[in-house]
Parts: structure tokens; sequence; C-alpha cells
């Protein structure tokens, strides 16, 4: 039987190479492999400045403490989706700020950004967007919207990779991008997550973020990646040392080397990773279509590309079966399976004390009691999508059989 697992991960032979370099010269915490993979994903995706950290949950978290040094204060608001992966509502709680939660768009799965406005308040400091399943959020309209109430936006990117909203790259859109490179996304280092920026003061401030909130902050410094004694180091009004003094709350959240290995090598083969991922989702989301209103899934836009992280699968409420079933024999033929998250204030227990009701983000819910998710990975043919299609209805037509049965 085929397996059709959710994530792969490639590691090139110029990756093992820089690895053995790292391991025989003993330099493994952040120096210059992660130098050199920020400055190629920021080249990448046309942007000055990337500052890689430890996870794609810190990046956002991060991207959040930045809004402290613009002014806002811990206990201020940020408006977010409902549905989502956890690591987006716990991010913005590790940062100190109060996640206000939008319900999505069914089409979409992103945030129903008709409901945004009613959801602001004098200490609302910004808005995350997050494009679930590489599907563009309506940037347009959040940009419209943020710019009219003097608000950051931050993209929660991590399943974005290789997406663009009208000819812009995913992440690039906001003041911040957040992207994750956990082993299942299309750019990873293992674990490790990236901030990206056109500007550069937010740079320095992640930079000194991801770092204790040392003061110390050029990337020089903080990357050791100098064999002579930093000269910005001791050049401050009292004469201490500049790595320790500490200007903000901070988290502890380098990449280290031997990620960064990992990653320079995917960002080598990039482009045929991206083309096989996005071959393979959209052959699946052609055909998929084809099972409306039983199934649904998200469509690609004119103006956009999909960043191709997974296949997300809904049960419409007119299907016989229910998502378990679905995932059941799914798994049952080798075929891994994840939910499509939950809704985070109603369905998530972590949430529970921020005091929301099941039933306030209706379409989150029911995406969180319906969806699923499968993988397109770069690993997998056109036989495995096929196999993954021929599952799928052969599950329709037993089921189906059954159903009738049961209800004769
Ligand atoms: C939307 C979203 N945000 C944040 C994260 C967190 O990334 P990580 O697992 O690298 O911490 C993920 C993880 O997949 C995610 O899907």
């Amino acid at each position: 039987m085929r397996k059709i697992s959710f994530g792969t991960l490639t590691v090139t032979e110029s990756s093992k190479e820089l690895i053995i370099n790292a391991l025989n010269n003993k330099r493994l915490s952040s120096g210059k492999y992660v130098e050199e993979f920020e400055r190629r994903f920021a080249e990448l995706l046309g942007v000055k400045e990337a500052v890689a950290v430890a996870s794609g949950g810190d990046a956002d978290a991060l991207a959040c403490a930045v809004l402290y040094d613009f002014g806002a204060e811990r206990g201020d608001e940020i408006i977010v989706p409902a549905l989502s992966f956890v690591a987006t509502g716990n991010s913005i709680l590790q940062a100190g700020f109060i996640p206000v939660f939008v319900d999505i768009d069914f089409k979409t799965l992103n945030i129903d950004t008709s409901k945004i406005e009613e959801k602001i308040t004098n200490r609302t400091r910004a808005i995350m967007v997050v494009h679930l399943m590489g599907k563009p959020a309506d940037m347009d309209k959040v940009l419209e919207i943020s710019n009219r109430y003097g608000l950051h936006v931050i993209e929660d990117a991590a399943e974005a990779h290789g997406g663009f909203y009208k000819g812009k790259p995913l992440g690039t859109i906001g003041d911040m991008g957040a992207f994750s490179l956990y082993v299942a996304h299309i750019i990873s280092t293992v674990e490790g997550g990236i901030v990206v920026t056109d500007n550069t003061k937010i740079a320095s401030i992640l930079r000194s973020l991801r770092s204790h909130g040392r003061a110390c902050n050029c990337k020089i410094c903080v990357l050791n990646t100098s064999q002579n004694l930093c000269p910005k180091r001791f050049k401050n009004d009292t004469k201490s040392d500049m790595r320790f003094l500490f200007e903000r709350i901070g988290f502890s959240s380098k990449m280290n080397e031997l990620e960064a290995a990992i990653g320079l090598g995917n960002l080598e083969i990039y482009d045929q990773i991206l083309q096989k991922r996005r071959h393979n989702l959209y052959y699946l989301l052609e055909k998929l279509a084809e099972y409306e209103p039983y199934l649904y899934t998200i469509t690609k836009d004119p103006d956009e590309e999909i960043g191709p992280h997974a296949l997300p699968i809904i049960v419409g409420p007119e299907a016989w079966f229910t998502r378990d079933e679905l995932m059941y024999y799914f798994e049952s033929k080798s075929i891994e399976t994840r939910t499509l998250f939950a809704s985070m204030p109603s369905q998530c227990d972590g949430f529970k004390f921020l005091g929301h009701r099941l039933g306030e983000y209706p379409v989150a819910e029911y995406v969180g009691n319906n969806g699923l998710h499968i993988g397109v990975h770069q690993d997998l043919e056109i036989e495995d999508c096929n196999y993954v299609l021929d599952t799928l209805d052969e599950f329709m037509r037993l089921s189906r059989r059954n159903y009738k049965r049961a209800t004769a």
C-alpha cells in the first residue's frame, strides 16, 4: 500500500556538507549560516530584512512584541481570525496582548474582513491575518482598514511560502510577515521561523527580542560572526557591555547553524519544491471541486497564487458521512490527515479564560468540526495524488451504500 505522509523534509547534499563543517568547527549556535540564510530568504521575497528565530510560533510572538516599541502597552488588543493553528492565538498571549477574534469566511478560510471594524477599540494595535492553507487573505481590505485606524498589520505566513497576492509574495504586504520553517512547510530548517520586513528599525528590534531583549542588536554582534571584538560593544554612555544591557522583555529564540544549513539547502531547490507542490495542489483542488456540495475546498482566484502548503477538505452539511469517518478511512489507507484546526476562542480549552462561548464563531466552529487537510508535498507524485482521489471515491461509494442500507 502507498503511504501518503503529511509532510516531508528534503536534506540536500550541500546541507550535509555544511552540517559537517559546522560540527568540525564547533560553531553551532547562531552564526554565519544563519546570517546567510536570512540574507537569501530576504532576497527570495524581495524584502530588506529577514530575522530568523526558533519557530513559527515565535516568529508570530516576536512580531507582536515589536509593537511595544511603537507605543503599544501590555494588555492591548490584536485582531486575529478565530480559526488558525493554535500557535497564532498563543503567540499573541505570549507577547502580552489580548487576541480579539473575528470569524472566518467559509470560502477562503481566512478572516472575514466585513467583521473586523466592529471589533476595533481604542486598545487595538494590530490586525494579524493568517493566510490559512496558503490562501491569501483579502489584503486590500485589511490594509484599507488598518490605514484608516492607524493599525499595524502582521501576516502569519506560516503556511504561505510561495503564495502571491496581486503579484506580491505573501508575508511582504503588511509591516511584518512571520513564517514557520517547521518540517512540513515548504522551506524548512526542521524547527524554525523567520520574520520578514522592509523596515530596518523593526528588524533591529526583532534581533534584540530574539536574544532576551539585548541592547546589542546589530547583525554582527548578535550573531558573533566577527573574529574581532565588536567596536560597538562598549561604545555607549555608561561604557558598560551592550550585550548585557536589556532594553525590552525578550525571548530566547535563536536559530542554530545546523538548522540554517538545512534551510540553505532548501533554498537552493526552492523552485523545484514549489513547482512540484503547486502542481499537486492545483491538480487536487480541481478534482475536489467535483464533490460539492458534499465536500468543499478553497479555490484559486485569478490575481493570486495559493501557497501550496496542504489540501484542505471540509465536509459539507449535506454529506451523509462525518469528517471523522472520512479521516479514519484515509488513515486506514495510509493517507495521513490533520484536522483543519479549531476555533481558538470557543473550541480550544486553553483560551477558556477569555470567556468566549461556543456559537460565537459559527463558521470557524463549523470548519473546526468538519475540516481536515492532507499533504501535497514534493515527494508525492501524480500517482500518489490519484491514489488519494481513488481512496476518496471509494470512501464516498462505500459510505453511501452503507448509509442507504441503514436508512432503507
Ligand atoms: C498558521 C500557523 N501559524 C503558526 C504556526 C507555528 O509554527 P511552528 O510550528 O513552526 O511554531 C503554524 C504551524 O504550522 C501555523 O500553521
